[in-house]
């Protein structure tokens, strides 16, 4: 098998890549080591940044998020009980946020790819690739390739196949992880709350207008058999509890324990591998930058790769690990900052807290503060 660009994933960052190069008219071939239907119900982010969703529309896959999508415009810090709204639209130029699901953005890509007949081959584990040739190996065959996007996320092969010492790697584990449920309730909240406590952290979110999506900070190796849905929804009133909020419980469709690291490698490119999202850089959740960043590296790979194929230049396939790693590496502090402000460690005592409480205080009263912390948010046009 030939193609021009093989793309190993069929996460958000290979599926919109390919949705990129098929507007462009340059040839891909998807792999995916899972079944279509284990990929479309991986339940992962939910909050979209204006840049990621006007190129979901651009690239003509935006149908679906334009009517289901919900568009916020601020989100609360809760600390010592009380909740503090950031005015996100306000502070940062008018830009928002919008609640869509990771697995209705997968979904609606892998409809169109499949509408456009091209390629993508499910339940086709990638072995091993060769990024100085090109190839792609998979059980009983191989792929060779002008260019080759690593979009396999953190435990993928792309990354694994480079020789040691090749790259850099940067990483901080964090000694909590966070239980997610998706409860089939409205949400008790109009806008997304991130509330400190001293019992830990949790976030009230939501995915539609009769479905919540909430989180409790937790141990990273929590077991899961310890949290019957009692003792979530407990702890969840206990955590999130103001004066004057209720929350609704309601059945939990799905929970799981995610651990929380930051990882950055560099460079993200290697001769013909050029990796992408998740395969070259981890972020722990609190900030929503994952799924944004990915969506950014690939848009930068597409623009490369049609300046590569329309003249022949490569100078943005040149600059592309640069460029990305500079919006990484502002995400990655973002996201490492609003983490460390509202997750008390484990041992963490008296004097953390007080530096936690005086922190949210600050970005909740300066407009300086408040505005840095929503034009990051929201995503930053230019890093
Ligand atoms: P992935 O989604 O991991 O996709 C990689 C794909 O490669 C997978 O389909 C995998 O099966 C496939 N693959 C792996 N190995 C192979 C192989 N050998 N051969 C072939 N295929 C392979 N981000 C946000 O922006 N906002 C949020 O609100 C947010 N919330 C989150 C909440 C949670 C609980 C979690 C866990 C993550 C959250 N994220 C969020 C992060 C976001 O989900 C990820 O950053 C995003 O999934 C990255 O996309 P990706 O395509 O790079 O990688
Ligand atoms: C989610 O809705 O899943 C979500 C929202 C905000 C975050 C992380 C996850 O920071």
């Amino acid at each position: 098998m030939r193609t021009q660009v093989g793309i190993v994933g069929a996460g958000p960052a290979g599926l919109t890549l390919a949705r990129l190069l098929e507007l462009a008219g340059i040839e891909s071939v998807v792999l995916e080591a899972r079944s279509r239907e284990y990929c479309e119900a991986r339940i992962r982010a939910g909050v979209l940044e204006q840049g990621t969703t006007d190129l979901l529309r651009e690239a003509g896959v935006g149908g679906r998020l334009e009517r289901e999508g919900i568009v916020h415009h601020g989100i609360s810090l809760q600390f010592d009980g009380e909740r503090h709204r950031i005015p996100l639209s306000d502070l940062a130029g008018g830009r928002s946020i919008v609640i869509y699901g990771q697995t209705e953005v997968v979904k609606d890509l892998i409809e169109a790819r499949l509408a456009s007949g091209l390629p993508i081959h499910f339940e086709t584990p990638v072995e091993a690739v060769d990024a100085a040739r090109g190839i792609v190996r998979f059980e009983g065959g191989e792929l060779e390739c002008d260019v080759i996007a690593g979009c396999d996320g953190f435990h993928g092969v792309c990354r694994a196949s480079l020789p040691a010492g090749s790259f850099r790697e940067f990483e901080r584990e964090y000694p909590y992880g966070w239980l997610g449920i998706l409860a089939d309730v409205a949400p008790s909240i109009d806008e997304l709350v991130y509330a400190h406590h001293e019992r830990g952290f949790a976030l009230l979110s939501l995915r539609s207008p009769t479905r919540s999506r909430y989180y409790l900070q937790c141990r990273p190796d929590e077991e899961l058999s310890e949290w019957p849905d009692d003792r979530i929804w407990e702890e969840l009133h206990r955590r999130t509890a103001v004066d004057g909020g209720t929350l609704h419980d309601g059945p939990v469709l799905e929970k799981g324990v995610t651990g929380m690291r930051s990882y950055v490698c560099e460079p993200m490119r290697h001769g013909r591998l050029f990796l992408a999202g998740d395969a070259a850089h981890i972020v722990p959740p609190t900030g929503a930058k994952g799924l944004n960043l990915a969506i950014h590296d690939v848009r930068t790979l597409a623009e490369a790769l049609v300046q590569r194929y329309e003249s022949g230049a490569e100078s943005l396939l040149d600059a592309y690990s640069d460029h990305c790693l500079r919006r990484v590496w502002r995400c990655e502090h973002f996201s490492w900052w609003m983490t460390t402000m509202l997750h008390l460690p484990p041992g963490g005592d008296a004097f953390d807290l007080r530096l936690q409480h005086s922190q949210l205080r600050y970005v909740t009263t300066s407009a300086a503060q408040a505005s840095a912390l929503a034009e990051n948010y929201v995503g930053l046009a230019e890093v």
